[in-house]
């Protein structure tokens, strides 16, 4: 399938999607949702895939939501059309996804990377929330993932003022797993994601809900979900594959992958 905003390819077990607006720093217009949601929508029926990437360009992840085409907007279009609420099927992926950031992931740009399992920068990644400085605030999610993910002082700090934190800031808060030089971005992410793609898809998705249930629920209902994903994992044959490998010590062949 040809997109007009995305390079689209496979690679081994993983997917990966370039963001490829050069022009506008990759901003993100109705049209790069409506392609994110077709190729995200392709890999996930696509069993041979097991992880996604979803990265941008080296001066740019994504500058955000883009600017131009939401200048015009009135109240009532952006309401009653729930404008932006498209992003939220985004989240909803069940597939691992990693975001590898290099250059600017602010506002739209930095949600989307949000969006994502987790994410691998590079030294040059500069994030931040600046709807501050265009009379509007973070509006995919960016008050409470970032919230969540580096704390108040920092979200607060960074969504008031606009202000960019660049890669060591970002790791050192919590919000990136990695930083790495610019030429092992990409390398580093395939690699993550390769990893991923070939152990035990059941244990894979459920790995994945039990962490993603930590953010949306109490301590004891999320300790209960992640003992009964645990338990219902035995009624999976790669379970008795992976731990009899490590007995016997050899590479296990996971028949779900
Ligand atoms: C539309 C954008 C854009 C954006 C950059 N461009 N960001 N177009 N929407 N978000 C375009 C510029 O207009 C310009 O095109 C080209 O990309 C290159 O950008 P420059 O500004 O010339 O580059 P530079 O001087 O290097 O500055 C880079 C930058 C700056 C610091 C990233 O572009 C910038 O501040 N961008 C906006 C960042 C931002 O405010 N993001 C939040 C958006 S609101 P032309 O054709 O003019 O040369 C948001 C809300 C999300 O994301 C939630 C609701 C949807």
């Amino acid at each position: 399938m040809a997109y007009e905003t995305l390079l689209v390819e496979t690679r081994g077990n993983v997917g990966l999607i370039t963001l490829n607006r050069p022009q506008a720093l990759n901003a993100l217009n109705s049209t790069v949702l409506k392609e994110l949601k077709q190729a995200y929508a392709a890999f996930h029926i696509d069993d041979g895939i097991g992880a996604i990437v979803l990265t941008g360009s080296e001066r740019a992840f994504a500058a955000g939501a883009d600017i131009k085409e939401m200048q015009p907007l009135e109240f009532a279009e952006v309401y009653k059309n729930d404008f932006i609420s498209g992003w939220d099927e985004i989240a909803k992926a069940r597939k691992p996804i990693i975001a590898a950031v290099s250059g600017f992931a602010l506002g739209g740009g930095c949600e989307l990377a949000m969006l994502c399992d987790f994410i691998i920068a590079s030294e040059t990644a500069k994030f931040g929330q600046p709807e501050i400085t265009l009379g509007v605030i973070p509006g995919i999610g960016g008050s409470q993932r970032l919230t969540r993910a580096v704390g108040k002082a920092k979200a607060m700090d960074l969504i008031l003022t606009g202000r960019m934190m660049d890669a060591a800031e970002a790791e050192r808060s919590g919000l990136v797993s990695r930083v790495v030089v610019p030429e092992r971005l990409l390398d580093e992410a395939m690699e993550a994601a390769t990893k991923i793609a070939s152990l035990s898809h059941p244990s894979v998705l459920m790995a994945k809900e039990a962490v993603s249930r930590a953010f949306e629920t109490t301590l004891e209902e999320g300790l209960r979900f992640e003992r009964r994903l645990f338990q219902s994992l035995f009624a999976t044959e790669d379970q008795k594959e992976g731990m009899a490998a490590f007995i016997e010590k050899r590479k296990p062949v996971f028949k779900n992958r």
